[in-house]
């Protein structure tokens, strides 16, 4: 492991103070383990509960108090240069009279050339320390040391149940495929709770293993996982879109890279409201057959004032360790739209997104939906950005049937029974959300007259209704001469 050549290299060359921000404190521990195994050194850890205590051999613990400033003390009067990890210790650095005895032991000022270690899941020093410490990131374990975890706890088990696990070999491999990206006691809580749910490991343990793994990485909460992704079944009209998709999922799924195709980055789903955009973004996921993950970018603005784009780089990040997903950022216009009056703040979203989308190497596949391309700033339209532009119209006459058909049936009502052709007709001019209200309302007026509703209870709820597209003819009719021939028609 070059991490640990690394670390040995470090301490070899006295470097005073290390930075390592974790929560896998055995991992570290185990690491120095095998640092003072090639550079010979004492190794001592510190925590609050148990103060300074010898690891490298077991001695009777230093006669020290736990405090920091007597723990400091006996650091600095150690005559042999050792390695101290000191866990949670940057918190209690708050005094100045703490702060100068640890920057003293760093400057080598009566004190031997020792190495110091704080570890924290997040440590935060005050300037002039934070300028003296290195920052090393610990890895993650790779593919390896998870199937390791996994064959461990599936040891424990069996030992305490006194019988087989049932294993599915393919889908252990899988499960471990996708721990990758988080830490060794986090891995070893998801397997153990995967175990201990039937005694057994098989392919239904996926999308608990994902959703878990979710809420350790959505720490910024901006991404939400969808739990319902759909299918190209559900959504009509959508079938240039739907074979787009199909032609690609080989290449985007695939375990090593194709040597001639880059794998598919991400599509613009453009179009008229109601029209189908998200529901067509939920069965991108279903037809590439991989989680969906939904980027909350209104809210990136309202809940972290000042941490905007901190918390959107956080969140993409976690995207890459969920890969292979679909990354959803519905009505992308809302959260780029600032208009300058935002301090810059949405330039500077969007010139991180579009880097990121740029140079990611990770298998997300991005869906971004918009209905209003005016607000959408030019870098984001042009070429090579997204892999294509859809634009999701209106329904044609045909695409209506099939729209009214199927609302029909998902509310128990046999499309048989009605004229489709003609209710696609009066349909003119309606969305998909605007056909799939008309049935609800026929519905609601039927039940009060105790009747099924027919084709003149539909036909009536659609005269009813102003579909959007006449009510807003001009930004519609804008909307659809912009698109061509500039976008692909999703149909
Ligand atoms: N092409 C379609 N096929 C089947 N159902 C549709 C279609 N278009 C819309 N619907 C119905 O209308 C609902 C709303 O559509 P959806 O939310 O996907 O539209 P949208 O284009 O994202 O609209 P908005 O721009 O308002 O976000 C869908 O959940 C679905 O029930
Ligand atoms: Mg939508």
């Amino acid at each position: 492991m070059s991490e640990l050549e690394d670390l040995t290299t470090l301490v070899r060359a006295a470097t005073p103070l290390l930075v390592i921000e974790t929560v896998d404190e055995q991992r570290v521990i185990e690491c120095f383990r095998h640092v003072i195994a090639q550079a010979l050194r004492p190794l001592w850890r510190w925590t609050l509960t148990d103060g300074l205590t010898r690891l490298d051999f077991s001695a009777p613990g230093a006669e020290v108090a736990n405090d920091v400033n007597s723990t400091l003390e006996a650091i600095r009067a150690a005559p042999e240069r050792g390695i101290y990890l000191l866990f949670d210790f940057d918190g209690l650095l708050g005094y100045a009279m703490s702060q100068r005895q640890l920057r003293e032991i760093v400057q080598r000022q009566r004190s031997a050339a020792h190495t110091l270690v704080l570890v924290g899941a997040k440590v935060t020093l005050p300037e002039e320390l934070e300028a003296l410490a290195l920052r090393v990131p610990l890895s993650l374990p790779d593919l390896k040391e998870l199937a390791a975890i996994l064959r461990g706890e599936a040891l424990a088990w069996q030992r305490e149940h006194g019988r087989r696990l049932e294993v599915d070999n393919d889908a252990a491999r899988t499960l471990v495929r996708n721990l990758v990206g988080l830490s060794a006691p986090d891995a070893r809580r998801i397997v153990r709770k995967l175990i201990y749910n039937d005694g057994a490991l098989n392919a239904q343990d996926l999308p608990e293993l994902m959703q878990s793994k979710f809420d350790l990485l959505n720490r910024s909460g901006l991404l939400h996982y969808e739990y319902a992704t759909a299918s190209f079944a559900d959504v009509a009209g959508v079938a240039k879109l739907r074979d787009w998709v199909a032609r690609r999922r080989a290449v985007f799924l695939a375990a090593t890279p194709d040597p001639v195709l880059d794998p598919p980055k991400g599509v613009l789903l453009l179009g008229v409201q109601g029209c189908g955009k998200s529901l067509a973004a939920k069965a991108i996921a279903g037809g590439f057959g991989v989680p969906l993950v939904r980027l909350d970018f209104g809210a990136l603005y309202d809940k972290y004032q000042g941490e905007t784009e901190k918390n959107l780089r956080e969140a993409l990040a976690s995207t890459e360790l969920l890969a292979p997903c679909v990354l959803w950022i519905d009505e992308i216009e809302k959260g780029l739209a600032g208009g300058g009056e935002d301090g810059g703040v949405s330039r500077r979203v969007l010139g991180y997104l579009l880097t990121w989308m740029a140079e990611r190497k990770a298998k997300v596949f991005v869906v971004a939906t918009a209905n209003a391309v005016q607000e959408l700033p030019a870098e984001l339209l042009r070429k090579g950005r997204f892999d294509e532009i859809f634009f999701v119209d209106l329904p044609r006459a045909e695409v209506r049937a099939a729209i009214f058909a199927m609302h029909l049936k998902r509310r128990q009502l046999d499309p048989a029974g009605f004229d489709l052709p003609a209710l696609a007709a009066a349909g003119e001019g309606f969305s998909g959300a605007e056909i799939e209200q008309a049935i609800v309302s026929a519905l609601y007026d039927a039940a009060g007259n105790g009747a099924p509703p027919d084709q003149s209870a539909v036909l009536a709820a659609l005269k009813a209704t102003h579909p959007l597209s006449v009510l807003m003819r001009e930004q519609v009719d804008a909307l659809r001469a912009w698109a061509q021939g500039r976008c692909v028609a999703a149909d």
